[in-house]
């Protein structure tokens, strides 16, 4: 029983206070029809395009571009600023940026602020589209981790972006979406499409990670544990996962309220009567391998391409290490700009200082010491406290006109 509990709670890994209907049923079959477009962005009044990416491995991915509401309500008016790519976390998708209202929402803000907002979404999430041979069925198709997230998808999705506006563009990502980016910013090519990027809790290592729960999956190998199970997606909204979930939640034994501060460190700002709304849409599943791969991160304290082992290295990189994404590479070029906070315990603030001495280039920096790891796209108070300074940072760094809403 252990076992499965283990296997069920990292689906907590974004959030669970106590309710007793973790997921609404009737929303996840929706989901599976529409659109992101269609089910959230543009019932908020926004333009919002559709579009598909193919990566070099066969996936393909949901984009979608957005533009500001103030636009005379014409569906596909075209966006005049400079382009933006948002990149989410682990187990969220692009509607992550659109949570809140259209006042508090990065994705919202950026579109009303003049900004060509792309929307990405990484393999296996409900916005990405399959493969052009794979079934979600097969296992093959969950054989990846962050390193083609950041290889492939991030690549794909900034070149699509880059060549589809003939701009260079601006980057947000938050957590997995900064390992992503942190991987994808060691290759000069891409960031020679890129004018500047802001990350949210960064993370390129976490050996410091203090999230007491999540040391304890580490601890009892829950990421071998699935693989060798057999299981290969973690998908927390197949029936059966939901329904663990909801007993799990009615369980007195466990509190999950508490569960939640124990894996992110404590939330100051998030709004708690929305949280059915964001059990609409989260968790997104992601690969067993991509867990194992960001527990290997933890147990190692490196920022290195997956472990397979002495024989497996030795046949996929020519060496017995896998080899190391070098942050010091990262070109001083590229303007960056990270928020970080006292009360996360994924991204910790050890870990963001490693990060940063490996840095050539000085970033602009903001911390919050209130902040835990969702707070930096969920917060009530994200827009004064963070997304203002982000836009203040493009506005500075853009070689292009910007509006004058700037
Ligand atoms: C919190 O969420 C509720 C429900 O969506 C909403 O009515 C309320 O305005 C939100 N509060 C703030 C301060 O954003
Ligand atoms: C965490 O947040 C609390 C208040 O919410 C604050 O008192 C504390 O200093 C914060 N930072 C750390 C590192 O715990």
């Amino acid at each position: 029983m252990e076992t499965l509990v283990a296997v069920v709670v990292v689906a907590f890994l974004l959030f669970t206070i106590n309710h007793s209907h973790c997921f609404n049923h009737h929303r996840r079959s929706q989901l599976q029809r529409n659109s992101l477009c269609a089910e959230l962005i543009q019932p908020s009044g926004y333009p919002c395009t559709e579009h598909t990416v193919e990566t070099k491995d066969g996936y393909l991915l949901g984009l979608q571009r957005v533009s500001s509401s103030h636009g005379g309500g014409d569906k596909n008016a075209k966006p005049t600023g400079p382009p933006v790519l948002l990149q989410h976390g682990l187990f969220m998708a692009g509607d992550a940026w659109f949570l809140n209202s259209n006042e508090q929402s990065l994705g919202f803000i950026l579109a009303d602020h003049g900004f060509d907002v792309w929307v990405g979404n990484v393999r296996g999430t409900h916005w990405s589209h399959g493969h052009t041979t794979l079934s979600v069925r097969d296992k093959d198709f969950w054989d990846w981790s962050w390193q083609e997230l950041a290889l492939y998808d991030l690549a794909e999705m900034i070149n699509f972006v880059y060549s589809t506006t003939n701009s260079k563009i601006f980057f947000v990502g938050h957590s997995q979406g900064t390992i992503m980016a942190l991987a994808a910013f060691t290759q000069p090519e891409i960031v020679d499409m890129v004018e500047a990027a802001a990350l949210l809790c960064p993370i390129s290592y976490l050996g410091h990670i203090s999230s007491q729960f999540v040391l304890r999956l580490v601890g009892m190998h829950l990421d071998q544990m699935l693989i060798a199970m057999g299981i290969h997606q973690l998908n927390f909204r197949s029936d059966f996962s939901v329904r663990i979930m909801d007993s799990i939640c009615d369980d007195e034994h466990m509190d999950c309220s508490n569960l939640l501060t124990s894996i992110t460190g404590k939330n100051c700002c998030f709004n708690r009567s929305r949280i059915d709304f964001y059990f609409e849409y989260e968790p997104h599943p992601t690969s067993s391998k991509n867990l194992k791969h960001l527990f290997q991160m933890i147990r190692k304290g490196k920022f290195a391409m997956y472990d397979y082992g002495l024989l497996g290295n030795l046949k996929q990189y020519g060496h017995i290490q896998p080899p190391t994404f070098d942050v010091t590479s990262i070109s001083e070029s590229l303007p960056l700009w990270m928020g970080y906070g006292g009360n996360d315990s994924l991204a910790d603030v050890e870990d963001f200082k490693h990060t940063l001495d490996d840095l050539k280039s000085t970033p602009e920096l903001l911390y919050l010491d209130s902040y835990g790891h969702l707070d930096f796209i969920l917060s009530m108070k994200a827009n004064e406290e963070v997304y203002s300074n982000i836009i203040k940072f493009f506005g500075s760094r853009g070689s292009r006109g910007m509006s004058t809403s700037f």
